[in-house]
């Protein structure tokens, strides 16, 4: 079937705009797809995106796009500790509510981000002056609040988030100068008590680049795991670059696939502006390199056994939605789709890569 929806010739349609869309973004070559094509269908894995509540609810495009390109859905921040719970004494669900009921009309699975994470935190927790106790209690509260909450809904967490700093050494996060590091097994027990049969994974980013960090995820995910504990998968985040090395891309996921758990790459972008020049231009090599980038992901990660393959999924949808002008002060277009939701070289490449 799939090679239906592929076209190699003058033939195909131009879904990618060569006109220059917006500031830094010059031609490229239009990418191969037939018009009709669906990413997620063309995958032998779930394809997810991140999303917001926000933008789903005042732009069409992306909501149109967001529906109908994916068939897995993260919520970019709505369901993180700041947002769902501010306050104390109350949940507030409202835009993790909305994303969920957005998935489930589209018959999208929901995986949920994060339960701990050491960002994305109210005042309310950093300024907790409880002792050891009732430090337990808030984070048994907090992660067993949201879990029942989407019992039956969301069927796989990202229970603690990004644990190690970039040389393999435990962060010192206000969860470990409070709980002590093991705190970590603790976030998956009480998430398994919430929802027996939710998923539960360690996500983290820096796999690919760094080794150190990641031996010391490895290490603790099989620590955890022969414990008993109740993890079932790793979560890549794979923030990366268009020229981060093959091998290193390699490294990451073929040693997160040999702990035998799932594999989720969570986060997925492939920056280009990686000298964060504040007047980049985006030319049409740098897209066929980035295309190259994501081509070489997916292909590697198909080659993991297929029952680890928990799927792909990007850090939001189009390059204007992304994170990363934000985070590094510069232009970037790190998405498969452009500013204005057109496809472009990597969507057809995420396609070939999973061919
Ligand atoms: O919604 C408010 C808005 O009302 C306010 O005017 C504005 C002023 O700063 O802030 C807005 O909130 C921002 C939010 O993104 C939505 O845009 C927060 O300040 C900002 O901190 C938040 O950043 C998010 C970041 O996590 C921190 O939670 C990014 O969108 C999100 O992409 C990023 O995602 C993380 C993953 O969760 C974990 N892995 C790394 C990844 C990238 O940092």
């Amino acid at each position: 079937m799939k090679k239906y929806f592929l076209y190699f010739s003058i033939l195909g349609f131009t879904f990618y705009s060569c006109s220059k869309k917006s500031t830094g973004e010059a031609a490229v070559t239009p990418p191969v797809v037939a018009p009709d094509t669906i990413l997620y269908k063309m995958m032998p894995f779930p394809m997810g995106a991140s999303v917001s509540a926000s933008l789903l609810k005042t732009n069409t495009k992306y909501y149109d796009v967001a529906k109908k390109e994916f068939n897995s859905i993260t919520a970019e921040n709505a369901m993180k500790f700041a947002t769902v719970h501010a306050s104390q004494n109350s949940f507030n669900f409202t835009d993790a509510d909305y994303i969920v009921s957005f998935a489930q009309a589209n018959n999208q699975r929901v995986h949920g981000h994060t339960l701990n994470w050491y960002q994305s935190l109210p005042a309310w927790v950093t300024n907790f002056a409880g002792d050891s106790l009732a430090w337990e209690d808030l984070l048994k509260t907090h992660i067993q609040t949201v879990v029942s909450h989407f019992k039956g809904k969301v069927v796989s967490w990202d229970v603690v988030n990004e644990l190690f700093e970039d040389d393999g050494k435990v962060r010192n996060s206000i969860w470990v100068q409070k709980l002590g590091p093991d705190y970590i097994a603790r976030c998956f027990t009480y998430a398994h008590q919430a929802d027996p049969d939710a998923l539960l994974f360690y996500n983290d980013y820096g796999h690919e680049y760094s080794a150190a960090k990641r031996a010391a995820i490895i290490d603790m995910v099989m620590n955890l795991k022969n414990r008993g504990i109740p993890i079932h998968g790793i979560g890549l985040q794979f923030h990366t670059t268009y020229n981060e090395t093959d091998a290193n891309i390699s490294a990451a996921i073929n040693a997160a696939a040999a702990t035998g758990l799932k594999v989720h790459i969570s986060e997925l972008d492939v920056r280009v502006n990686v000298n964060k020049l504040p007047a980049f231009v985006f030319t049409s090599s740098l897209a066929e390199q980035q295309a190259a980038k994501y081509k070489f992901i997916v292909k590697t990660y198909k080659a993991i056994p297929t029952a680890q393959q928990f799927g792909i999924t990007t850090w939001n949808v189009g390059d204007a939605d992304s994170w990363i002008p934000a985070w590094q002060n510069a232009p970037d277009f790190p998405l498969p789709f452009d500013g204005s939701y057109a496809r472009k070289p990597a969507y057809a490449s995420i396609i070939e890569g999973a061919k």
